[in-house]
C-alpha cells in the first residue's frame, strides 16, 4: 500500500475532486482537469456512477440481502454503501477494501467512531485470497452477499478483470449479487485523455461494452442488463434519454 504523497496523484483523490469532494491535492487536480478537457462529462458520469451503487445496494438490501463486499470502495462520501443499505436493513454489514491511504484513514475514523459492522480492510484487491481472509472477520461467506466493484475495473486489462471478478465470485455463496460498474468514453482524443491518466497514476482501459459484459462470465446479468447507469432501475424519464458518447457502464448478476 502507497504513503501519502501529495505531489504524486491518486486514484481515489482524482475520483473524489470530480466527485466535488475536498481530499484532493493541486496534482489530483491537475490530472482531473486534463481527464475533463478530453471528456468534459467524466464529473457528471461519476456522479451518476456513485448514484447507480447507491440504488444498487438498495435494491440488493430490499432483496433482503445485508452483507456487503465494496472493493476498491474509495471515499466515504454520502450516501455511501453502509448509508445506503443501513436505510433499508438496520444491521446491514460492509466491509470495505482499498489501498489508498487518504481512503483507509477516513474508513478508520468512521470505524474509531464506533460503527459495528464495519470492516475495514488495507490491501490489493488482486490479492484475492487475502482479501477474502480479511473480510471474514466482518462478513458471513455462508450467506449471501452484495459484492461491488464501483469504477475499479477500468484500472485492469480484460482478461485480468475478468478473472477477478471470476476469483471474487467463486469466494460468496449462491444467491450472492454482484455488481460492477467502469468508466466508457467514446468521444474524439478519449484514448489520449486515457492514457495521460494511465501513464501518471494507473493504467487506465477504455473498455467496450463487450468486454464490460464479459467480467460477469457465465453469471445471470438482471434486467435491464448491462447498460448506462442512467438506466439503471430508474423511475423516470432518464430511462428513455438520448445515449451519450460518455457514460458509466454498468450492470447486475446473481451467483
Ligand atoms: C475510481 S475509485 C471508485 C470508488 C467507488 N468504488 C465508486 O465507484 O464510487 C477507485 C478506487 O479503487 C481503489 N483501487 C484501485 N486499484 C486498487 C487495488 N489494486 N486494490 C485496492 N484498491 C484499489 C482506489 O484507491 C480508489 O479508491
Amino acid at each position: 500500500m502507497g504513503e501519502l504523497d501529495a505531489s504524486v496523484p491518486s486514484i481515489a483523490r482524482v475520483y473524489d475532486y470530480f466527485l466535488g469532494g475536498k481530499d484532493n491535492f493541486a496534482s489530483d487536480r491537475a490530472l482531473a482537469d486534463r481527464m475533463i478537457e478530453i471528456a468534459p462529462l467524466v464529473p457528471v458520469i461519476t456522479r451518476e456512477n456513485r448514484q447507480f451503487l447507491s440504488r444498487a445496494v438498495t435494491w440488493a438490501a430490499n432483496q433482503g440481502i445485508g452483507q456487503f463486499i465494496d472493493l476498491g470502495c474509495g471515499m466515504p462520501t454520502a450516501p455511501d454503501t453502509l448509508d445506503s443499505a443501513r436505510a433499508i436493513i438496520e444491521g446491514a454489514r460492509v466491509a470495505y477494501v482499498d489501498n489508498d491511504p487518504v481512503v483507509l484513514s477516513h474508513l478508520g475514523a468512521r470505524v474509531a467512531k464506533g460503527v459495528p459492522g464495519v470492516t475495514v480492510v488495507a490491501g490489493d484487491v488482486r490479492d484475492v485470497p487475502a482479501i477474502v481472509g480479511s473480510v471474514r472477520a466482518g462478513i458471513d461467506l455462508s450467506s449471501p452477499v452484495c459484492l461491488i466493484m464501483g469504477y475499479l475495473l477500468h484500472f485492469f486489462t480484460a482478461d485480468a478483470a475478468r478473472d477477478l471478478v471470476a476469483r471474487y465470485t467463486a469466494a460468496v455463496p449462491r444467491g450472492s449479487v454482484v455488481v460492477l460498474s467502469a468508466i466508457r468514453v467514446d468521444t474524439e482524443g478519449s484514448d489520449e485523455g486515457f492514457a495521460g491518466y494511465s501513464t501518471t497514476v494507473a493504467p487506465v482501459y477504455n473498455h467496450s461494452v463487450a468486454e464490460f459484459t464479459s467480467f460477469f462470465g457465465s453469471l445471470e446479468v438482471l434486467p435491464p442488463g448491462v447498460v448506462d447507469a442512467r438506466q439503471w432501475h430508474v423511475w423516470t424519464a432518464a430511462g428513455h434519454l438520448p445515449p451519450r458518447d460518455q457514460y458509466a457502464i454498468v450492470g447486475v448478476a446473481r451467483v
